[in-house]
């Protein structure tokens, strides 16, 4: 039998209006609220600093509402962050690591227990999410990170060689890096930013941490729930502020060594490069490490031999659940032209049955879809449904229309491509736009060409079919075109410690979340033999 932390934690149900847990939630979320707007401060040492300069965070769903007075750092908050944890690193790094490891389960316990409607508020109200969405992200998944890094961490430190010759111990040494980590985290997840953060210290590393400017308050919350837990002072640093500024400062220090990161493709790319350059330049100590997980462009591949049915459902799932904000939302289907008709006709049917609102009011917490995260994201998908009206090629099945009035909503929207290599489905949009091509049956195989070609990602896709040699065909052809590959099931919801999560090419360094493969990028391994 399991020990009880390698099970994940429960997703409690979400349908609870006059329940306790309803009464809870609406408590928070008035909490957060009531008062106008919070002043999210840095906090660098274990001391939060509040600035002048403040940007505020305001909520998606009804943009006049500012949640939150987020203080920007100044370059001299930047240098502080860096000094604090490299003044922080000898202590912790000889902390003993179930010391360590106790602070994350504690932290998850506090989650579970004692913060969990406070999370759920901030995520809800912060980065627009309904209470299913927030409740597998901010308290499930991020107590899993917690719980399965002690695990994976537990078997790496007893994972020892063995001893090949008599006279000699041989032993491994599992340091952490000698510099800091940096971690850039993303709006979309509040648990992937617990656990950029929290695995490289649950290594013995310190961290300067740059959160997303639209996930300021619930990472906030997330910092504080971790010094209630006995995190102690400079072992992570929370810097919100200019995202250029903060990572030219922090790539300059000499004792930088690791990268740890999730968002978009271009941003990665221009820190790998810069990061690259400074090597080059002899700017650091070590070769740094750099970790990251960027976007998609995930397919769902459906055969002739699909449930029709189970194959609609998923897709309209993994495209429009979150506003196909995942970085595994799924953004193209390809569909048989023999299944198309009907497979039309069900997707179209039910996603008029999909309910929009503003899911940080307590009465529309429930509705299917939220808005997308900000104004800027808002005109970029608007765009895009522009021009799917007057494009030749493509065709708008359902959906198509947009408002920005109160809150940034964009409907649920299927355009249908006649063109393989069209751009609607090679690029991805970050929001709920799905891009479907209708293939002849009797080119599956060579459908799959175009699938793998198509983009530069390689981050999570799947196929549906009943027809064995169907799933074994794609397990082979598109064996690079998704580090996450489902059988019959959505592309989005890798489970910690289930499926382990990540990609390469475009998609990022595919070091997988939630494995101990993970945990292993921020060690530096020392080899020890003694002779007796
Ligand atoms: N881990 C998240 C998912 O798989 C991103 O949907």
């Amino acid at each position: 039998k399991s020990p009880p932390f390698l099970a994940n934690e429960p997703v409690r149900p979400f349908s609870f209006k006059d329940t306790k847990d309803w009464d809870l939630l609406r408590a928070s979320l008035t909490k957060f609220t009531d008062e106008g707007a919070l002043s999210v401060p840095l906090v660098i040492n274990g001391k939060k600093i509040y600035r002048d300069e403040t940007k505020p965070q305001v909520n998606p769903s009804h943009h006049s509402q500012n949640l939150a007075n987020v203080s920007q750092a100044t370059a001299e908050d930047i240098k502080a962050a860096i000094e604090a944890a490299k003044s922080a690193k000898a202590k912790w790094a000889a902390t003993s690591w179930t010391d360590r490891a106790a602070i994350f389960l504690k932290a998850a316990d506090l989650i579970s227990t004692k913060y969990r409607y406070d999370m759920l508020a901030a995520t809800m109200l912060g980065q627009g999410k309904n209470v299913y969405q927030a409740e597998i992200d901010c308290v499930a998944e991020l107590i899993d990170f917690f719980k399965f890094n002690v695990k994976y961490a537990e078997e790496m430190y007893g994972t020892q060689p063995i001893q090949t010759a008599p006279g000699v111990w041989n032993r491994a040494e599992y340091r952490p890096l000698e510099g800091f980590v940096y971690a850039v985290t993303p709006f979309n997840f509040t648990a992937i930013a617990g656990n950029l953060v929290g695995a490289p210290a649950l290594m013995g590393n310190t961290v300067v941490w740059k959160p997303s400017a639209t996930a300021a308050l619930s990472n906030y919350l997330l910092l504080t729930i971790l010094e209630e837990a006995g995190l102690p002072a400079g072992v992570i640093n929370f810097i919100p502020g200019d995202p250029i500024q903060v990572t030219d400062l922090v790539l300059e220090d000499p004792e930088f060594s690791a990268l740890h990161f999730t968002g978009s493709t271009d941003v990665f790319k221009n820190l790998y490069c810069k990061i690259s350059n400074n090597v080059a330049a002899d700017k650091y100590r070590d070769f740094p490490r750099i970790v990251g997980e960027t976007g998609g462009k995930n397919f769902h591949l459906i055969h002739p031999s699909a449930s029709i049915n189970h194959s609609v459902l998923s897709t309209l799932r993994g495209a429009f659940e979150y506003q196909g904000q995942k970085c595994s939302a799924t953004s193209r289907a390809y569909v048989p032209e023999s299944i198309w008709p009907e497979f039309k006709d069900q997707i179209a049917a039910a996603v008029d049955t999909i309910t929009i609102g503003n899911t940080s009011d307590p009465s529309q917490l429930n509705a299917f879809m939220g808005p997308v995260i900000h104004q800027q994201s808002f005109d970029k998908l608007k765009a895009v449904l522009d021009n799917a009206k007057t494009d030749p090629e493509l065709e708008i099945i359902t959906g198509g229309s947009y408002d920005s009035t109160n809150g940034y909503y964009v409907q649920p929207t299927v355009i249908r491509t006649t063109n393989p290599q069209h751009e609607y489905l090679t690029k991805e949009f970050f929001g709920p736009i799905l891009t479907v091509y209708v293939y002849p049956d009797n080119s599956y195989e060579e459908i799959m060409n175009s699938i793998d070609g198509a983009t530069k990602y390689g981050l999570t896709g799947s196929v549906f079919a009943r027809d064995r040699e169907a799933i074994r065909l794609a397990e082979e052809k598109l064996r690079y075109a998704a580090g996450n590959f489902y059988i019959n099931d959505k592309s989005t919801g890798a489970v910690v410690g289930q499926q382990w999560f990540g990609g390469a090419r475009a998609s990022g360094t595919n070091d997988k979340a939630g494995s101990g493969n993970i945990l292993s990028r921020f060690v530096s391994v020392r080899s020890v033999k003694e002779n007796f």
